[in-house]
């Protein structure tokens, strides 16, 4: 077989609940995912060795100078752990074309690793011998955020957040994503997040999941939608990186029907009501001069998908 392109869609997390620090250094979350239409693609081809490249999408200003091309790279990861399954040898070159930010708080690696085990299956898997479930259990081991990418849509995850229920969800929500300038290290967010509720004196409590959110998603309502958004680690993301507030704050000033910190940050998610809506928001902060960048993305989208 010749090579196989393998497209995956950025998260945005409608609800982020984290629960107590775990003793395994993980923590118990209430996951709410949502993939939209802001793409990587992994081109995986027959290859002497293993082999990973990365390079910046057409039309994308995503800096690529943090990630890895190594066998640390978690597309690299899931190569192996796919050629392990099949018993062949993980002798693959793989692509990588980014245009979700990195370490930006959309799961960009992980939806890498996740384009990587579609491509890699579709590659060595002759006999069909690994289901999509068998992929997303595999994607678990790389990482909390990879199942999801696999799957796409809008998802409730709990656990690490990689035990994965789909969410109803009607119609298509507009978003705008601001991006920053350099990324936050997502173990570091977790542990600000612990390190304020310490100072605090406050006990996590165990996060359950907004039942307007899901109602607003089972609805198509994307004011509810804005109005039940919520993110357990934005504290920590803001102690780490004040400015994001000034970006949040211009964003709700500038017509945004919810607003937040993407999972672990800093990338910034706001909500429009329409697609006309969401152009206006996205001209107004790019005018404003709160971001790296802006990006329009829509969702639900489908997880990592063949092209
Ligand atoms: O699973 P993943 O490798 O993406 O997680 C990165 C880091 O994020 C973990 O090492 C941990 O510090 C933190 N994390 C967490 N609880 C989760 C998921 C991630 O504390 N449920």
């Amino acid at each position: 077989m010749n090579a196989v392109t393998v497209r995956v869609p950025a998260k945005v997390n409608l609800q982020l609940g984290v629960g107590p620090l775990r003793d395994d250094g993980y923590h118990d979350l209430v996951n709410v995912f949502h993939a939209v239409s802001l793409f990587d693609e992994v081109t995986a081809e027959p290859s002497g060795r293993l082999e990973v490249s990365v390079q910046a999408a057409p039309h994308s200003r995503v800096a690529i100078g943090g990630v890895p091309t190594d066998e640390d790279n978690l597309a690299a990861r899931a190569a192996r752990l796919v050629a392990e399954r099949l018993g062949v040898r993980p002798d693959v070159r793989l692509r990588i074309r980014k245009a979700i930010p990195v370490a930006g708080g959309m799961a960009g690696g992980s939806a890498d690793a996740a384009a990587a085990l579609v491509a890699c299956a579709r590659l060595w898997d002759d006999r069909d011998q690994l289901t999509r479930d068998d992929l997303m259990e595999i994607g678990a081991d790389l990482g909390s955020d990879v199942p999801f990418a696999v799957l796409g849509g809008t998802a409730v995850g709990v656990g690490r957040g990689e035990r994965l229920t789909p969410a109803l969800t009607r119609g298509t929500f507009h978003w705008v994503f601001a991006t920053a300038d350099g990324g936050l290290s997502t173990p570091a967010v977790y542990a600000e997040c612990d390190r304020l509720r310490m100072e605090a004196e406050e006990t996590a409590q165990w996060p359950t999941v907004s039942e307007g959110l899901m109602t607003a998603l089972a609805t198509g309502d994307p004011k509810g939608l804005g109005a039940t958004l919520s993110n357990d680690l934005q504290p920590a993301a803001l102690s780490l990186r004040p400015s994001l507030r000034r970006t949040i704050d211009a964003g709700r000033d500038l017509g945004a029907i919810g607003a937040l910190v993407s999972g672990s940050g800093p990338t910034c998610a706001f909500l429009a009501e329409t697609d006309d809506d969401a152009v206006g928001l996205a001209e107004a902060l790019h005018g404003a001069g709160v971001a790296e960048q802006i990006v329009r993305a829509h969702g639900p989208v489908p997880g990592a998908t063949l092209v």
